[in-house]
């Protein structure tokens, strides 16, 4: 079959070669302005092409003489803007000098020519994101273009010169590269990576495998600077959210990198509105969390001794008491630890959940067995997760948030003696959290049922350990009183002197009582709850002596 885009560069290029005149106007070159405006090329340049794309051995070398000899009769005899026009297609990676002395296409090129097809030439000027991230991929990898390219930055750390990055400067991510990543050390890698994880997101809805990104660089020290601003998130698309990692450095060595939703929102506004809901789909990367607004009012009452121990753990929550102990503890560290342990049922999870309700605070909140994993190196994996993915719901919600480490006691318990692998990643881990505590910035609660055994590398740690007993006679009366509204506080005495139950408890008596009312009971309400509460006791008792909980 006839290929209709090299019928067209013959016939250009037969004329060009036959036509006699010492001068002559390009403008009058059949077909070659039409050809050339949908190669988006000027006539020049578009010649040389068609005579590369005719070569006929027979008229000798393809090389700058050849080209100069037969176009000098449309530049008034001058050789340069010959000469400089093929130095333009060399440096779009359209052409190149082989060895031999004779000009080639490029594989690209090649390849849209032999194709004949003429819409594929949309993508020969790399204009615009989704052909400059095509041009970024053929050009940092080999020439030999896979369906599937391995991302490998350059082997030399010289940057590509011909990546466009000055035609496409109107893009966003091009502004951004040139206003945030062009001064940082090593520029070039972070060029590479930075239109890398850009380019694998758009081009195949895929991740970056950092360590495979990495593999041709030799250089130990270019390796530890990015160790150091990749791994610790000082990397500025990492810290502003636009990419998240995944994985940990010292675990298997396998981090992928990504493009948020974030990522896309600000750096690829031009991409076709389509494609970029397509990219949003693929990740919809919001943190779950517990929104303060969805958070129900409860009351908590607490003894004198614990309001004291709790009221300035409240107070730390306005921001500008916050600043105000940062700047007397002349600390750099933003962050703020408290850890609330104790009996069960005293309010720690429920205290927490109040504050974030009072002071429109978003709550991350881990679930400190579901980060154990029986695999070697997965429970460390999470817990680096758990820690990045508060600090992308930070920037996704714009607001402060709380890292909530409920029933932590697993976490924060003494560190054993090595004895088993098992011992060995509990240890890891524990360790991990440490040095995650060490440069934290935000607000982190752990709760806890253990007592005496927290890890002394613990209690240094947070800042205010609030012990929380089981309340007082007087406040068990008073929190019974505001439960069932209306309940005298004599009666109220009577029960917190007949059960020794903690808040938590009395909170479930209060939800049997308001089903019992609406199943019918007529029972006057004290014997009421003393009936359901010796039901709960008997309960509680068998559960008791069936298993031992363990504190
Ligand atoms: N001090 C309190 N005052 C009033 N109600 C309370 C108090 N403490 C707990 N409650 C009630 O009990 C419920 C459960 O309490 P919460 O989950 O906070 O206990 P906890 O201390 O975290 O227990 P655990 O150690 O078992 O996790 C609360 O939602 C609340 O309704
Ligand atoms: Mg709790």
């Amino acid at each position: 079959m006839l290929n209709p885009i090299l019928l067209k560069l013959e016939e250009i290029a037969d004329f060009i070669i036959h036509i006699q005149e010492e001068e002559f106007p390009i403008q009058n070159v059949p077909n070659l302005a039409e050809t050339a405006a949908q190669f988006r090329m000027d006539p020049l340049s578009m010649s040389i092409i068609a005579l590369i794309a005719a070569s006929d051995p027979t008229l000798g070398d393809l090389n700058d003489v050849f080209f100069t000899t037969h176009l000098k009769k449309f530049t008034e005899k001058r050789r340069t803007p010959v000469t400089s026009a093929l130095q333009k297609l060399e440096q779009f990676n359209l052409v190149y000098l082989h060895p031999n002395d004779r000009y080639q296409f490029k594989r690209k090129l090649q390849r849209i020519i032999q194709s004949g097809n003429w819409e594929l030439l949309k993508d020969l000027v790399p204009h615009g994101v989704v052909p400059f991230l095509k041009n970024f991929i053929e050009t940092t990898n080999s020439e030999e273009v896979e369906i599937y390219p391995r991302f490998q930055m350059m082997r030399s750390l010289d940057a590509p010169d011909n990546l466009f990055l000055e035609e496409n400067e109107h893009l966003a991510m091009v502004k951004y590269y040139n206003s945030h990543l062009i001064n940082f050390d090593h520029d070039e890698i972070a060029q590479q990576l930075f239109f890398m994880i850009i380019a694998r997101k758009v081009l195949y809805f895929d991740t970056t495998d950092y360590y495979q990104a990495l593999n041709g660089i030799r250089r130990e020290d270019v390796k530890n600077f990015l160790n150091h601003y990749i791994i610790n998130e000082l990397w500025d698309p990492l810290q502003k959210g636009y990419f998240q990692f995944e994985g940990s450095d010292l675990v298997n060595e396998h981090i992928t990198i990504e493009m948020t939703d974030l990522g896309v929102e600000h750096l690829l506004p031009e991409l076709d509105p389509l494609m970029a809901e397509k990219l949003l789909d693929s990740t919809t990367v919001t943190v779950p969390h517990l929104k303060p607004e969805k958070i129900k009012d409860v009351k908590l009452i607490f003894d004198k001794e614990a309001q004291q121990l709790l009221h300035p753990v409240k107070r730390l929550m306005e921001l500008d008491i916050r600043e105000k102990i940062n700047q007397k503890l002349g600390g750099y560290k933003t962050g703020v630890s408290v850890i609330l342990y104790g009996a069960p049922g005293t309010g720690k999870t429920e205290f927490c959940l109040q504050l974030a309700k009072e002071f429109d605070m978003p709550i991350f909140q881990v679930n400190v067995a579901e980060i154990q994993n029986k695999w070697v190196g997965e429970s460390e994996k999470n817990i680096y997760r758990m820690f990045r993915q508060y600090n992308l719901l930070k920037k996704q919600t714009k607001k402060e948030c709380i890292l909530l480490f409920n029933e932590a006691d697993a976490l924060l318990g003494k560190r054993v003696s090595v004895n088993s692998s098992v011992d060995n990643m509990e240890n890891s881990l524990k360790n991990i959290f440490l040095e995650k505590m060490e440069n934290f910035e935000g607000i982190l609660f752990a709760t806890s049922n253990l007592t005496g055994n927290l890890d002394p590398a613990f209690e240094r740690r947070f800042l205010y350990k609030v012990f929380l007993k089981k309340p007082s006679k007087e406040t068990a009366a008073k929190i019974w009183c505001t439960l069932f509204k209306g309940l005298p506080l004599d009666e109220a005495k009577i029960l917190s002197q007949e059960f020794d139950f903690s808040p938590a408890e009395i909170s479930n008596i209060k939800k049997k009582y308001e089903i019992d009312k609406i199943l019918g009971s007529k029972l006057k309400r004290l014997t009421h709850i003393q009936s359901l509460c010796r039901n709960e006791r008997i309960l509680d008792q068998k559960s008791q002596s069936g298993k031992s909980l363990g504190f």
